[in-house]
Parts: structure tokens; sequence; C-alpha cells
């Protein structure tokens, strides 16, 4: 079975001017997609991958250094998790999560400061991510398509970097871009279900 381009999981007119539209039709529509078919073109070159899931695809692509391959599945998988990670309802982090962010970072605010500090300062294309390393919350950046999946990390929480991310809505102002969903669309229900992996399988597919 072919990889498909998984649906949003709200509607794409429901952030009103936070991300546009249009922002949705050519990140998810056409972006997103482009991943999925040129990751299904590779594939079908590869019997060997057949039936295999996508994160298999991406572990078992950058093993054999098949780095075409590893960087088209690994935004597909970046993607469909940023999708997630996004809400139209503001949210405020709850329970155990809380808890971790109060110990690890002293506040939410703390927190939001030092996630955007690395977005922003992440040098050119990536991913901005907070996760979980060594039993502690962490903020992180990785390049390109680098995707957590392929290093020691449990991803919580995810901002596209790159700039086909903002540029329609916010040109080059990642800075207001960043804010503006750290500040009001983060779904942070779905951050803390990642804390024991619900939300990481559902960027899967297979
Ligand atoms: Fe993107």
């Amino acid at each position: 079975m072919p990889f498909i381009l998984p649906e949003l999981p709200y509607d794409k007119s429901s952030f009103g001017n936070l991300i546009s539209v249009e922002t949705f039709d050519f990140h998810h529509g056409k972006h997103h997609k482009a991943y999925v078919d040129k990751t299904n073109g590779l594939i079908a070159d590869d019997a060997g991958l057949s039936g295999a899931s996508l994160s298999d695809v991406i572990t078992t692509a950058q093993a054999k250094g098949n780095m075409a391959l590893f960087n088209n599945a690994a935004q597909i998988w970046n993607h469909s998790f940023y999708w997630q990670c996004l809400t139209p309802e503001k949210q405020t982090p709850s329970g155990e999560l809380k808890t971790m962010i109060d110990e690890g970072f002293g506040s939410l605010e703390n927190l939001l400061a030092k996630f955007k500090e690395e977005a922003v300062g992440h040098f050119a294309s990536g991913w901005a991510w907070l996760i979980v390393e060594g039993g502690k919350l962490k903020i992180t950046s990785l390049h390109d398509a680098d995707t957590p999946l392929v290093h020691e990390m449990k991803p919580l929480l995810t901002i596209d970097v790159w700039e086909h991310a903002y540029y329609i809505d916010y040109r080059n102002a990642r800075p207001d871009y960043v804010d503006a969903l750290l500040a009001n669309a983060i779904n942070w229900e779905f951050v803390a279900e990642n804390l024991d992996g619900q939300g990481v399988s559902r960027a899967d597919q297979s």
C-alpha cells in the first residue's frame, strides 16, 4: 500500500489569521503531498520496503544511506506530527506534563521562551522540538528533514521552521510565526499523550 497524505485534524479555516487557508493549501496540500508522492515513487524501486511502516522506512533508509528516501519519508512523518501539535482552541498544559514543565523549566513561560529562542535561532530549514531525553524535558532543533525517530529522543512537540511554513502569512518574520503558534495554537493534550507514545504512533502509517 502506498503512503497517503493524512487529513488535517481540523478545518483549515479554523485558525483565522494565525495560519491562513492559503498556507494550509500550500503547506499541507502541496509540500506535504509532494513528500508523500516522492516517497511512494522511491519505494516502488525498493521491493525490500514493500509493506514497511513509515517509521521503518525512515530508519531503514537512513541505515542504507538512501538520503533521498530518508528525507522524503521523514518529512511525511514530521509534518503529520506537526499538524497534530496544533489546535485552533487555546489550551494550557495540565497534569503530569505541567509538573514536568515546572520541574524542568520553572514555568511554562520559561519553556516557551526557550522554545522560541531555539526555533528562531535555528539556521535555515528544520524543526524545533520539545523532547524527552534521559527522562527529562529538553528543547532542541534538527536540520532539514532530520527527525527524533532516528535519535534517542521521544518527541513531544514540534514547530516547522522551514520558510514554507510561515512565508505566506508572516513573510520573513519567523519570530512572529513562532510567537503566534506558541501563544495560541499548541495542542497540549497531544503533547501530553506523547509522554507515553500515543501521539507518536498516530503520526506513523503503514
Ligand atoms: Fe513544512
